[in-house]
């Protein structure tokens, strides 16, 4: 039996009040170990400006994660050395769409000439990050609404792409 993931497609500008309902959600939903309500909810208000947040969605490479045509998570690759979001709807969460987006962007990156990724990675995805080779390399404190979050510079080296055979 081959078991497909989620179907993967770069970022349309018509996804962004979808993905901004993700990423909410994501904090608001699987970050309440780690960050208390006054934290995520500074968090989330980073999507409440729908047009302001596509249009950081849209300086970056973005891929979005569907499942039955509607998008369930998302991931963006900003200058080819950074993943800077990471954000999976709640209702899929822990079913492999971080790992297909991380994959994704970490092939193409490496297809582009890194050699190196890093990420500022939340309290919630260090040990998804650690999981796949990242290594904390700095503990960093962000002021995001008047609320301080703690998060880690995590960094991978990536593999070379192989040439074809
Ligand atoms: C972090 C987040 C993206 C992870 O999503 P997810 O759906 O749980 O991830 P996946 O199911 O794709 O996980 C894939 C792999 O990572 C592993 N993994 C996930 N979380 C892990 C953890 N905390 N520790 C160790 N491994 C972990 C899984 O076991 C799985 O391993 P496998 O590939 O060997 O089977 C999700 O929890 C999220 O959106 N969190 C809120 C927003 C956030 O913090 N985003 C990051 C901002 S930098």
């Amino acid at each position: 039996m081959t078991v497909q993931g989620p179907a993967l497609r770069p970022y349309l500008p018509s996804d962004a009040p979808r993905l901004a309902a993700i990423f909410r959600e994501a904090v608001e939903e699987l970050t309440i170990d780690e960050y208390d309500e006054a934290q995520r909810a500074a968090w989330a208000s980073a999507a409440d400006d729908v047009a302001a947040f596509g249009a950081r969605l849209a300086s970056m490479l973005t891929l979005v994660a569907s499942e039955n045509d509607k998008a369930m998570a998302f991931a963006c690759l900003e200058d080819n050395e950074m993943i800077a979001m990471l954000y999976v709807h709640p209702d899929v969460a822990g079913r492999g769409f971080a790992r297909a987006l991380v994959d994704a962007l970490e092939r193409l990156a490496a297809a582009r000439g890194a050699t190196t990724l890093k990420t500022d990675a939340s309290d919630v995805s260090r040990g998804f990050f650690q999981h796949r080779g990242y290594a904390a390399t700095q503990r960093n404190s962000v002021m995001r609404a008047g609320e301080w979050l703690a998060n880690t510079t995590m960094t991978k080296t990536l593999e070379p792409v192989g040439r074809p055979q």
